[in-house]
């Protein structure tokens, strides 16, 4: 299941975290806990990239990984030492990208309904801001006209996907359907107003263009497809909008790679493995430079991006939580529920659909011990908490400690405070050293946005 040379794997029963076997981790900082590989991290940042910069030598690439898939300020830390810029939605992610001293050049204000307020201090720290809605080239040239600083802005299209017969893996629809019918992204018509509009004021300069689908397929047709369509779109809207010709000197083709073990895609279409990035790379990279010789563009210099979240985050952390009652009967057959100190709440999932299984597994301290029985691993809240049901494991007691994998991407950002429970901190891990990069919460501060009005 695990690489055993990445930076997580399995030596003879132990799971590590790079130089610090799980169950220690679990005893230094306590259960539950999330925690991260910074190697891991350091690792895939630099695949990713070598993947489509071998593809594209004629400009270059530049990764923008979006923030929203490990949203912590040390991590983003991490990328800006590596380099990369920064896709953020909003003003706290822009805010948390700053802290975490992302090169502003490569900072993206991404988002819908972008206030104003976001978008002049997107443009006061010299960010690109990626244009989602006409109303927002408005904003651009009179914050850039009150700053005196010019915006530089990025169209985010919907690519017209219509032509490619490929059904999503998010609901059983056409692609093509799907991507016109979400919100996110510039209709078709604001999209040529906005060019017009940019083009017409010196207070915006129009660096290029943006689109993200999300993780709608691992079908690389798609992939290709996206990137040739996407080249069409931005062709039509500068024709229309008068600029004939242009070539921008950006195109961003977002996120939505799946990571090398992708478990929730694979439900609808299942079989079907996640790409390696290396093979989304030549995909869309060949389909780069085969649509800009049909238009007759020039490829020279033009700076391709990419914004992955969970290809790049996924599988650098996992979530340790201790075994901490067992309980058995046999009265309807034999059942064994493993009781875990952590919950589906913190997970992100709220899973009662026995077959889903949305995480891989070990028991952290018999990495290596043959299964031996098949029991239900829960959580503690009072909700369902089918975590992982029919689980295979070795002999297990309490104490033990199981540790969910692959929980580096969006999923400590939607843990929640259901049962009134504290939400389980971050731990950091590079080598022999481990620090962490967000505390657990404590019960005062579950409570410290409560207010009782004088009247009680
Ligand atoms: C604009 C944008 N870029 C990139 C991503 C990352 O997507 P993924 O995690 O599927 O790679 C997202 C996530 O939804 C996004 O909204």
């Amino acid at each position: 299941m695990l690489d055993t040379n990445g930076a997580i794997r399995v030596e003879r029963d132990q799971l590590m975290i790079e130089d610090i076997a799980a169950q220690d981790l679990a005893k230094q900082f306590g259960t539950p806990t999330f925690v991260i590989s910074e190697n891991q991290l350091r690792q895939n940042a630099r695949r990713i990239k070598k993947a489509f910069q071998d593809q594209w030598p004629e400009g270059q690439v530049d990764v923008y990984p979006a923030f929203k898939a490990a949203p912590y300020i040390a991590i983003r830390r991490i990328l800006s030492e590596e380099g990369y810029g920064c896709d953020t939605f909003g003003p706290s992610e822009l805010e948390g990208a700053l802290q975490g001293q992302t090169n502003p050049q490569k900072l993206s204000v991404n988002g819908s309904l972008k206030s104003r307020e976001v978008i002049a201090r997107g443009i006061e720290v010299g960010a690109r801001i990626v244009i989602d809605a006409l109303r927002e080239v408005s904003l651009c040239v009179e914050e850039a006209r009150r700053l005196g600083k010019a915006a530089r802005v990025m169209l985010r299209l919907k690519p017209d996907l219509s032509k490619l017969d490929i059904t999503s893996d998010f609901a059983p629809l056409p692609v093509g359907e799907l991507t016109q019918r979400i919100r996110y992204g510039l209709p078709y018509e604001e999209a040529v107003a906005a060019a017009k509009m940019i083009a017409a004021h010196n207070e915006t300069e129009l660096i290029g263009f943006h689109c993200h689908i999300g993780r709608q397929s691992t079908d690389l047709k798609l992939w290709a497809g996206l990137v040739e369509h996407m080249v069409d779109t931005c062709v039509d809207v500068c024709t229309e909008a008068g600029l004939k010709g242009y070539r921008p000197d950006h195109l961003d083709f977002g996120g939505g790679f799946a990571p090398p073990r992708d478990f929730d895609t694979d439900g609808p279409r299942s079989g079907m493995k996640a790409p390696a990035i290396e093979a989304y790379a030549q995909a869309m990279m060949s389909a780069l430079r085969s649509t800009l010789d049909r238009h007759q563009l020039s490829k020279e210099g033009l700076t391709v991006e990419i914004e992955p979240g969970r290809s790049l985050h996924a599988d650098t952390g996992l979530h340790l939580t201790e075994v901490a009652n067992i309980k058995s009967s046999e009265r309807f057959g034999r059942q064994v529920w493993a009781e875990l100190d952590t919950s589906e709440v913190f997970l992100g999932t709220f899973a009662m659909d026995p077959s889903t299984r949305l995480f891989q597994y070990l028991i952290a301290n018999k990495a290596n011990t043959p299964a031996t029985q098949c029991i239900d691993l829960v959580g503690k809240s009072c909700n369902g908490e089918m975590i992982l049901l029919d689980a295979d494991v070795p002999d297990v007691n309490a104490g033990d400690i199981v540790a969910l994998m692959d929980t580096g991407a969006y999923i400590e950002s939607l843990s929640c405070n259901f049962n009134a429970m504290p939400r389980p901190g971050t731990v950091l891990v590079n080598a022999r050293s481990a620090s962490w990069i967000r505390q657990p919460e404590t019960i005062q501060q579950v409570y410290a946005r409560d207010a009782v009005p004088d009247w009680l």
